[in-house]
């Protein structure tokens, strides 16, 4: 498994299957996935993307900060340490680029222990996302 910078092209099935099942393909493609500044990060086996996530440039409580959003594990690969190396890998390169302190997100609540075995910490209530349940905004110092 390689961990590598791709084009968002490379990672619109697997978000797909994943975060978006069942319904229409177009919804895996995210606002913000063209900007200069966002980063596409996949977990690469042979020629197929198992892992992925996104992080956007995108304002913390009104200051600059980046946004991960689109993480996913293929569900055959889920369990195997992919979600961890991805999110140390993007929060390796976020601290290289050393622009902002902050990365945050708005996790599903399933995903939020998770991410809490990573040092990000819940700083909402729960909310609801229309078709993707419950979510809470987490936040980690980077
Ligand atoms: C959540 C997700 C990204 C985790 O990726 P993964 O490759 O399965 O996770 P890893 O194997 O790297 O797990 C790392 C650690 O987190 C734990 N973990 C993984 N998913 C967890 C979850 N949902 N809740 C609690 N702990 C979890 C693992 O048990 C492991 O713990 P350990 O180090 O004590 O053994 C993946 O399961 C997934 O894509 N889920 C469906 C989509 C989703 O929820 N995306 C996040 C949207 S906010």
């Amino acid at each position: 498994m390689k961990l590598q910078l791709v084009h968002v092209d490379r990672i619109i099935d697997l978000r797909h299957a994943v975060l978006c099942r069942g319904r229409h393909r177009k919804h895996a493609h995210f606002v913000g996935d063209a900007e200069t500044t966002t980063i596409h990060i996949g977990a690469i086996i042979g020629k197929h993307a198992v892992g992925c996530l996104t992080i956007l440039d995108r304002p913390f409580s009104g200051e600059p900060a980046w946004q991960l959003h689109g993480m996913a594990v293929d569900p055959l690969y889920q369990g195997g340490g992919i979600g961890r190396s991805l999110l140390s890998f993007a929060e390796t390169r976020l601290r290289q680029i050393d622009t902002y302190p902050y990365v945050w997100c708005n996790a599903c609540v399933p995903a939020i222990q998770f991410y809490e075995k990573f040092g990000w910490v819940a700083v909402s209530d729960e909310f609801v996302v229309p078709h993707t349940g419950l979510h809470r905004t987490m936040l980690k110092r980077l």
